[in-house]
């Protein structure tokens, strides 16, 4: 049986969060077509033999299902994707977890946000001075930086012509693929309807990068779920557990203080305690350490901060935090009603093998070091109301996601590379 005060005290509190009944706007159709094309084509790596979708397959929500991604050089999709081996047969892992793509409502990108919009045009980037005119979204903006990484797409010196460019050489990069892309017939005319007016010559990456943002905001259209059927006036849509479990999200579990908004996050940057695996970022002495937001800004007091992630399609999109350190939604959960207990009671054991060697106890005392305390505060919630938290938090999954992958995944690409491995 509903209870109606149970609902009103939801309506209210998400009156009172400013939520609303969100539309994605609509995407013009051969931009779509170009950007779904270049997003699920190898031609984008440097050796071929890694896309977009490699790490954001629509076959787990556009995220990759693992704790850390491969990239280049590595085999197979989502969980059944291997890692290649360095010289001294340790996996070579991408240092943080894939997130999905949806993220066409956000100013900033990466996990770090070393992708900002700060509106009229102006953008920070990896590429700083030398990020091309042209682009308008913070989502294009980051689709210009998987194609530079060595790791992720581009590829070791001596493997290809675009891996053999310095690393700060973004132009070079950036015009090597679009001889690439240009070279290819079909490419050329699906540029041609996608920009109408602008002469074959004046393409840049720019274009690829705002195809492959329309492409990603389309199919993030596609992300009607029972709690926004909810919030636009279908109160059947949620269960009582799921209701209940967003009272306490929005009330006295204090989730909604970073989770904020339609997006789930403030975009802001906190040190919420996560456990640290994986090969790092360059951080520290021996560079094992992600430092996080501070790898951006270079201050110290950002160090372990990170962005607060959106959550929508969470419960689909694991494992989940900045290095897939928890892979199940409960213990992610768990982690958050209680982050320095989580970090000292972390139990590596979920890991898959080849992440679990990474696990990095060493670094917590500098963790917790670095903790701000109104970051980590608790909340003690008993088991029926961790369960509610979790229906709420389901009740974010698009309800045909589980059909995207048929819907979205071109049977053939134009580079003729294969699409699926
Ligand atoms: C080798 C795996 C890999 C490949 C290939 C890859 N990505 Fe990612 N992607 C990641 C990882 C890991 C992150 C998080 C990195 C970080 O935050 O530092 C990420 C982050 C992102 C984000 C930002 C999400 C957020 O929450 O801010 C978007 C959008 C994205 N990728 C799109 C793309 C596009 C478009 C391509 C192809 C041009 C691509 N990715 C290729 C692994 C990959
Ligand atoms: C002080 C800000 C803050 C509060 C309060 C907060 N979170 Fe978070 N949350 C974050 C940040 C930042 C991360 C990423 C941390 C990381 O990866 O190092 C995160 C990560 C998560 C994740 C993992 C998402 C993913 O895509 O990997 C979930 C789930 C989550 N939070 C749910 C909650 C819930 C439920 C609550 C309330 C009990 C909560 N959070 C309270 C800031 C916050």
């Amino acid at each position: 049986v509903p209870d109606p005060d149970l609902d009103d005290e939801f309506q209210m509190l998400l009156n009172a969060s400013g939520v609303e009944a969100t539309t994605i706007p609509v995407q013009d159709a051969a931009m779509v077509r170009l950007g779904q094309a270049l997003f699920f084509d190898k031609i984008l790596s440097g050796n071929r033999d890694v896309s977009c979708a490699t790490c954001h397959t629509p076959l787990a929500a556009t995220a990759d299902g693992l704790s850390l991604s491969v990239g280049t050089g590595g085999r197979g999709v989502a969980q059944a994707r291997s890692a290649p081996m360095d010289a001294d047969g340790e996996p070579i892992l991408i240092p943080r977890n894939a997130p999905d793509v949806f993220r066409s409502q956000l100013s900033t990108m990466f996990w770090d946000a070393r992708v900002v919009d700060h509106g009229g045009g102006e953008f920070t980037s990896p590429a700083g001075d030398q990020l091309l005119a042209g682009l308008d979204s913070a989502l294009a903006v980051q689709a210009m930086f998987p194609v530079t990484s060595r790791d992720e797409m581009r590829g070791q010196v001596g493997e290809n012509e675009l891996a053999d460019l310095e690393d700060d050489n973004f132009h070079g990069i950036w015009s090597g693929l679009m001889d690439r892309l240009l070279a290819i017939e079909e490419y050329s005319q699906l540029f041609a309807v996608a920009f109408p007016g602008t002469d074959s010559k004046s393409l840049t990456f720019v274009h690829a990068a705002r195809a492959i943002a329309a492409f990603e905001t389309d199919i993030e259209s596609l992300s009607s779920s029972p709690f926004d059927a909810y919030v636009a006036g279908d109160i059947a849509a949620l269960s009582e557990s799921a209701v209940r479990g967003g009272v306490l999200f929005y009330d006295a579990a204090g989730c909604a203080r970073c989770h904020s908004g339609n997006a789930f996050t403030d975009e802001a940057f906190h040190n919420r305690a996560v456990p640290q695996l994986g090969p790092g970022k360059g951080g520290g002495i021996d560079g094992s350490f992600d430092f996080g937001r501070e790898h951006a800004t270079e201050d110290p007091l950002d160090r372990f901060k990170f962005r607060t992630p959106p959550l929508r399609n969470v419960a689909a999109s694991g494992p989940w935090m900045h290095d897939g350190a928890y892979t199940s939604l409960e213990g992610a959960v768990r982690h958050c009603m209680d982050p320095v207990e989580g970090l000292l009671a972390y139990d590596s054991e979920q890991l898959a093998d080849l992440v679990k060697l990474t696990i990095r106890p060493e670094h917590d005392a500098a963790i917790l070091a670095a903790v701000d305390q109104t970051d980590v505060q608790g909340v003690q919630l008993t088991e029926e109301e961790l369960q509610d938290l979790l229906m709420f938090l389901n009740g974010l999954t698009t309800r045909s996601l589980g059909e995207l992958s048929l819907r979205v995944t071109p049977s053939s690409v134009p580079s003729g590379l294969a699409v699926s491995d």
